[in-house]
Formats: C-alpha cells, structure tokens, sequence
C-alpha cells in the first residue's frame, strides 16, 4: 500500500525578492498569476519572464474556456522551458496544464485522449493557505458545458518545485483567508478519513487539523487579527494537509461541492463548507467506530472537549470564521439535487472511493436535502 508520496523539492523564503532571485526568473520562464500579485511584488523588478494574468481570461474558479484563451495567448509568446505559477488555487491548477506538452483541445486531456506527457520544468508557489496544490498532481477544471468539475490527476502534474513564501499571505483579503483555511481544514479531515490513510498522512493530516483549529480558537478569542502572526502556520499547515491528501485522497465533501460550485459558481472552500457538515453528520449515523473515533478523539483534545462533543464544537467554530450558506439560499432546488446526486455518483469515483464509508445515491441525496434549509 502506498504510504506516502512527496515528490516537489520543497522551498521556503522569507520574501519575494529572495525568491526571485535565487530562483534566476527570467528569460524563457512563463509566469502565470494574477496581475494583483505580479505587480506589487515583481513589478519594480523588471524581469523578463513573460507573464499570463489569469484574470484577464474570466473570474474565480479555474474553467475549460479560460483555459483555451490562455493557450491561445501563450502560443503567441513562443517556446518556455519552465512554469512558474504563482497563485491560488486556480492559478496554481492552470499552471499544471501548462507544464504539459499537449493541452488543447483541454477537454481531450480530461477525456484521456491526450498523453499527458511534462515537456517544462514546474515551480508553483501558493499565494493562499488552502489549496495544497502545490504538492499534489490533480488540477480541477470546469467544464462550463457540462456545469460541473473534473479533476485530472496524473504523475506527471507534480511540481518539480514547491515554494512557500509567507510574506504572499500579508495581504490576503479575509474573506480569501476563511475559505483557502477551511479548505485545507477539510483536505485534511477528508484525508485522515479516507481507507487510504497511512501514518505518514495522517502525521500531515493531523498536524494541519491541529495547526488551523489553534489558530481559529485564537481568531475566536481575540478577534481576526490575530490571524496575522500565525499566517506561516496556516501556510504551512495547508502544505500539510496538501501532503496528506496527495496519498490519502479527499473525498465526499469535495465531490458533493463540485455541482454547487460548478452551478453557482462558488468559491471552492466556501462549497466545500456548505457540505462539510453534512457529510461528517451521515458517516456518524453508518459508523461512530475506526478512524472516525480516533480522529473526533484528537480533535476533542486540540479543542479541550470530549470525544462526543468534538465535532460539534468544531463546527461551532468554523461558524465564527466563515458563514455557512444553506443550498436554498444559494438557488438550489430538488431537482437540481437529484441532478447532481446522478453526477457525483457517475463523475466523481475517483473521490467517492475515499469515503470513510460508502455513501449510495440515496444517501448522497439525504445529505443535500437535509443541507438544503440547514
Ligand atoms: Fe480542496
């Protein structure tokens, strides 16, 4: 059984400059980010990378149309012998499918009638504490057509390089801050959850869990300032939870999320709040025993509760940090839950198999009618 995989060399500096210099970025680099992060942080640099500004090509998650807009940009720019991304989540994803030799048309690539084959070096440099990105090998895209997500996931999307540099995390806007760390919360819990959890994730995966609900308890106590000081542990807590869930898989809370996000499109860690609960409460009602025991167990311990209270208690404050929305509030109807129930049972194997215990259509629905007005 594999135990662990962890295959980007893994960097961190204390600033921006730091890196770009000791990373040589220049000539023959292509530079995908935002122009927000490029330009306070590389502007006076003058370097001579060339440089894709993700939201130039449409807004928030990561879709097919974008992407094919970048490819036809980057073909303009001529050859590059490495990529660097430099970003969120989306950016980060995007960054993977660049790094590939064949990319278009991108829908082939996620049909598999494309090799998926690396042909330039890959630095990815997360600018949120949530994605884990960084150290994994799936990109999520949307399929606007198909109003859902896929993930790809080969070897040959691993990052060569994983850099972690807080000082990206001092501006975060909060709203960003919430969802990027519940995100990796949820990565995390998904992960020690999943039947292919070893020690070596759940070591990450449990040290992240440990890192976030700290910090939240901090934030809850003194206000969200006190977030400040801690942004290095939220940063490296999600590159735990990305190591974690890079073996072990995420799992329901990600496939259910998927048809939200992908509908109205919603930021990924808010969909994935929005159905976290719910998924927690159904495995209780199958199985309170095995890794579910012993994780409300060390959760109970890091939130000074009992095991039967930890998960309760959990949720109680992740409602402090982010509000949850109910599926009504976001538009969804019954039968657009049937809709996706049908989708995360046919589209999302590749997480489904990582549930802590099989959920069938029926239960995959009682979750989504029971998150609809709760
Ligand atoms: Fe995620």
């Amino acid at each position: 059984m594999l135990q662990l995989v962890f295959r980007p060399e893994l960097h961190q500096f204390d600033t921006v400059s730091q890196f770009a210099e000791e990373f040589a970025i220049g000539e023959g680099d292509l530079v995908i980010t935002n122009e927000y992060i490029y330009q306070p942080y590389f502007g006076a640099m003058d370097l001579k990378c060339d440089v894709l500004y993700q939201e130039r090509y449409g807004k928030g998650e990561p879709n097919d149309e974008m992407v094919e807009a970048m490819i036809a940009d980057m073909k303009k720019l001529g050859a590059h012998r490495r990529v660097i991304g430099i970003g969120g989540g989306t950016v980060l994803d995007i960054s993977k499918l660049f790094a590939l030799k064949y990319l278009h048309p991108i829908e082939d690539l996620y049909d598999r009638k494309l090799p998926v084959e690396k042909d330039k070096e890959l630095v990815l440099v997360p600018t949120t504490c949530g994605t884990g990105s960084e150290v994994t090998n799936i990109a999520i895209l949307a399929f606007l057509k198909r109003n859902t997500k896929f993930g790809l996931a080969d070897d040959a999307m691993y990052a060569d390089k994983a850099v972690l540099i807080p000082e990206f995390l001092e501006n975060l806007p909060y709203p960003v801050f919430a969802t990027s760390s519940i995100d990796a919360l949820v990565h995390a819990v998904e992960s020690s959850l999943s039947p292919k959890a070893t020690p070596y994730t759940k070591l990450f995966g449990y040290k992240a869990i440990e890192m976030i609900l700290n910090g939240y308890v901090r934030m809850v106590a003194e206000g969200k300032e006190a977030r400040i000081p801690l942004l290095n542990d939220f940063l490296i807590a999600s590159n735990f939870a990305g190591l974690a869930f890079g073996t072990a898989g995420c799992a329901a809370v990600h496939a259910m999320s998927y048809p939200l996000g992908g509908t109205f499109h919603v930021a990924h860690g808010e969909s994935n709040y929005a159905i976290f609960k719910g998924v927690i409460k159904n495995y209780l009602e199958i199985k309170t025993d095995g890794a579910i025991a012993e994780l409300a167990g060390f959760i109970g311990s890091v939130l000074g509760c009992s095991e039967s209270e930890a998960f309760d208690k959990m949720f109680g404050i992740l409602d402090q940090i982010l509000t949850r929305k109910t599926l009504k509030e976001y538009g969804a109807d019954d039968e657009m839950m049937k809709v996706w129930t049908n989708e995360v049972m046919t589209g999302q194997q590749r997480l489904m198999r990582n549930n802590f215990v099989p959920l069938d259509a029926d239960r995959v629905l009682k979750i989504y009618r029971e998150l609809y007005e709760n």
